[in-house]
């Protein structure tokens, strides 16, 4: 029988908490990182009922977003900084949803406007895990979802610039409920960006971030996850 997205998003969530306990790769006294958005939440609230009913203990975990820090408050998981002398600056595993996955696990980020403190975490964890239901899966990152870029608000027209120089065409993410630009959890702007034609997202990983102006691009291809999805008979996969 066929799934809605939504039932999806939290089998692949559940099923990947689960399996990462199994695997060791989720563990009693570990730092987590904790994604942002509708396939992170059923993952930040499996895991709360493996910490209640005993299955792993002493989590501390790092948010990549105020919504995901408030959810983590509500749950009674302990949140730190990366900063703090508990973490370190290094995680073991994050988990996170992604707006695409190509074949070879490079990912767009960014869809909930949390890109920059989701590659942080990302970035800082010995393993990075994806959740995605079966809609994110593509064969090249970039040609459906526009790709988000956060940007210092002062600098838009010359990122949108040196953006279109590299054959990109830039819309500004308008706020809803709230009149002119997306305003980031880190008080920046949110470019999304689509191409004249498909790119190579770990060259453009790179480009765009040496553009004086961009605070971080959507593109994740640098810490390759393990993916968890679902496949055509309804199945939790990991790849
Ligand atoms: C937020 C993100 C999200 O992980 C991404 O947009 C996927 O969201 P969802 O699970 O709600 O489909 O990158 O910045």
């Amino acid at each position: 029988m066929a799934m809605t997205q939504s039932e999806q998003k939290e089998l692949v969530a559940q099923t990947a908490i689960d399996t990462l306990i199994k695997k060791g790769l989720i563990f009693s006294g570990m730092k987590i990182g904790l994604g942002t958005g509708s396939t992170a939440v059923p993952a930040v609230k499996h895991l709360a009922t493996r910490i209640k009913d005993g299955t792993v203990k002493d989590i501390k975990a790092v948010a990549t977003s105020f919504g995901t820090q408030n959810l983590c408050e509500e749950l009674g998981i302990p949140v730190y900084s990366m900063n703090d002398k508990a973490i370190g600056g290094h995680l073991d595993l994050a988990i996170d949803g992604a707006d695409e996955v190509d074949p070879n696990n490079n990912v767009i980020k960014g869809g909930g406007a949390a890109l920059l403190r989701e590659k942080i975490v990302a970035y800082n964890s010995t393993q990075f895990v994806i959740v995605a239901d079966s809609t994110k899966i593509v064969s090249t990152v970039g040609t459906k979802f526009p790709l988000p870029v956060e940007i210092i608000g002062e600098a838009r027209v010359p990122v949108t610039a040196a953006l279109n120089a590299l054959g990109a065409k830039c819309v500004l993410r308008e706020g809803v409920k709230k009149c002119g630009p997306v305003i980031t959890d880190n008080c920046n702007q949110l470019l999304d960006i689509t191409w004249e034609k498909p790119v190579d997202p770990c060259e453009m990983e790179d480009k765009i971030n040496q553009i004086v102006g961009v605070v971080e691009v959507g593109f994740f291809t640098k810490n390759k996850p393990i993916v968890f999805t679902i496949d055509a008979d309804c199945k939790v996969i990991e790849r």
